[in-house]
């Protein structure tokens, strides 16, 4: 009997060291401790032996068991080792592969141009400021010095909204001016902010589109006057062209919110067919500017007696195809994905005005 067991107990433990993978060692212990196992069909037995071979035996299995059981654990636990070694071996990266290839993606020249603007005017501190593409006649015209029957107001080829219960027609913002009126009346000189925006007049050939970007600049301070406009204009011009002489010219000009006004053009030359930015004796226009009328630091709620200041708007395209070269307007909301490509830019070159614009 003692020689059985003993045999029984080798043979076990034997096939519990054999086995080489965790589910094999799952079969050993069904076939040693599962219900038809052979340890568990040798305790069935006990019963028909007399009490103190009974006792006996039972111990004796007892001990074989208690001997598997352990056994299968730390063979278990030896298992589990040698599978995640497998696989960590299998998973290694190797670092010397070539990288992914490159993303896709592109900055657009719109973003893009804004970026670099930002740039420019960050460092002069100047803050982002934002308004709704939908706007009331109130900051769109009149608060603007729109007077009801001006003129000035047909010019902008506005799109209007249908009228809402009250009666009101709102539009598509024609500028970005409104968000003048906005900002003062929510933010106490002194002020200095550009406004990067959509901007919408109905209007659509080679050079103009029904939707389109401005950006606007606007500083009220107790002093600041048209020396300043005109140095923050320069400083900007030269700087987003990156041309350090690059001609600018004031020229009177006339809007409802600015007096006295000015348009800025800057030096050209369009010999040979072509157009070059920077000195050849030709101007082109890029920009509206001037000193903020009384009227609408009024409407604001800012007291012309103590502050005035200046404003600028340009246009974010036109400034974008004479920077980049880009002759025609139109593919700019085409998505077509060979213009995106041609004329699109790195994401991660971000503009900044020191790593050059
Ligand atoms: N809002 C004007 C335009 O759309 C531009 C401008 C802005 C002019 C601010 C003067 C001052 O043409």
């Amino acid at each position: 009997m003692m020689n059985d067991v003993d045999t029984l107990r080798a043979e076990l433990l034997a096939e519990v060291d054999g086995a080489g993978t965790l589910d094999a060692l799952e079969q050993v212990r069904i076939a040693a401790l599962g219900k038809k196992g052979r340890l568990t069909e040798r305790m069935k037995t006990l019963g028909a032996l007399d009490p103190d071979a009974r006792r006996a035996a039972g111990q004796a299995l007892n001990t074989v068991k208690d001997a598997v059981t352990m056994a299968l654990e730390t063979r278990k636990t030896a298992l589990e080792g040698t599978a995640l070694d497998a696989r960590l071996m299998q998973e290694t990266v190797d670092v010397s592969l070539p990288t992914r290839p490159e993303a896709k993606g592109l900055i657009h020249p719109i973003t893009q141009t804004i970026d670099e603007l930002t740039a420019i005017f960050a460092e002069m501190g100047f803050t982002v400021a934002e308004g709704p593409d939908i706007e009331t006649d109130y900051y769109n015209f009149e608060a603007l010095n729109f007077p009801p029957d001006h003129p000035a107001r047909q010019d902008h080829d506005t799109f209007y909204l249908t009228p809402d219960a009250n009666g009101e027609r709102k539009l598509l913002r024609t500028h970005t001016s409104p968000v003048q009126i906005r900002h003062m009346q929510q933010t106490p000189p002194p002020i200095r902010i550009i406004v990067p925006g959509r901007t919408y007049r109905s209007d659509h050939d080679a050079t103009h589109s029904p939707m389109f970007h401005q950006v606007e600049g606007l500083v009220i301070d107790k002093t600041t006057h048209m020396g300043h406009l005109k140095g923050c204009l320069i400083d900007f011009c030269r700087a987003f062209f990156g041309i350090d002489d690059l001609p600018v010219r004031f020229r009177p000009s006339y809007f409802p919110f600015t007096e006295p006004s000015a348009e800025v053009d800057i030096g050209c030359s369009r010999a040979g067919g072509g157009l070059t930015i920077g000195a050849g004796g030709d101007w082109l226009e890029i920009l509206g500017s001037g000193m903020v009328h009384p009227n609408v630091l009024r409407y604001a709620g800012i007291d012309p007696d103590e502050y005035q200041g200046f404003a600028f708007g340009m246009g974010i395209e036109r400034i974008a195809m004479l920077k980049y070269g880009i002759p025609d307007l139109r593919p700019f909301y085409d998505s077509d994905l060979r213009w995106l490509k041609h004329y699109g830019f790195v994401p991660i070159a971000q503009p900044s005005v020191a790593g050059g614009l």
